[in-house]
């Protein structure tokens, strides 16, 4: 198959990998469909390592971006923090029901346990400027995906996970999360320990249509 880019219809510039690792494309965007999420209860070491993870952030940080707001930040929770990140949403799950049992907070604390990564996605929308805000949102969406399909191409399982207690502004502060700042949830990331079954997807022309005018 002839190349895009020999085709000369990829501008140089845009073809940043050498040729014969670039593809024909139909390969990544198979890899991409094929792409889902996996229970953080499935999720086993060993996770990303620091190399690996920078490769996520750089791909983060590649998200569109209107106006250049870097809109997105990233939390790495410490193996070291998982007891106290644990103890934080147990508090969160006792303020939104103060009649929860024991068993759910031992859940809720367990939750903070499962992933061998665990990263905080942080939304820093500037409020203030003339760039909507739901593009800004929409930024922080593309670097968290773009995070997922890293990891994927590296081989790992993710899932986001998010609840109630990402809207609690004590867990947030001490996570060290600014007033304006808010937590749209967390990347687990680890190794599959089995395979999921294919994810359902909808059908791509039920999401397409076009317009003439
Ligand atoms: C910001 C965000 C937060 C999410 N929070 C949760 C959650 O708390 N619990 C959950 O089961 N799924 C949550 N999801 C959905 C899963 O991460 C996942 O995308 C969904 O189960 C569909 O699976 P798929 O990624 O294989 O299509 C969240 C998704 C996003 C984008």
């Amino acid at each position: 198959m002839v190349r895009k880019a020999e085709r000369g219809a990829v501008h140089p510039a845009h073809a940043r990998l050498p040729l014969e690792q670039v593809g024909d494309g139909t390969e990544t965007a198979a890899w991409i469909c094929s792409r889902h999420s996996i229970s953080p209860k499935l999720l086993a070491p060993p996770g990303p390592d620091e190399v690996e993870i920078e490769m996520m952030i750089r791909a983060a940080v590649s998200a569109p971006d209107h106006g250049r707001l870097r809109p997105w930040r990233f939390i790495r929770i410490a193996n070291s923090g998982r007891d106290a990140l644990g103890e934080l949403f147990a508090e969160a799950q006792r303020r939104k029901n103060p009649d929860c049992t024991e068993a759910e907070l031992e859940r809720e604390r367990d939750r903070a346990a499962r992933a061998p990564v665990l990263l905080a996605a942080i939304a820093r929308i500037n409020r203030g400027c003339d760039i909507p805000e739901r593009e800004q949102l929409i930024s922080v969406g593309a670097a968290i995906q773009n995070i997922l399909l890293v990891a994927h191409a590296l081989g790992y399982g993710t899932r986001i996970v998010s609840g109630a207690k990402t809207r609690d502004r004590d867990l947030c502060s001490a996570l060290g999360l600014a007033a304006a700042e808010e937590l749209v949830g967390f990347v687990c990331i680890g190794s599959a320990t089995r395979s999921a079954k294919p994810a359902r997807r909808p059908s791509p022309l039920e999401h397409l249509s076009s317009w003439d005018g």
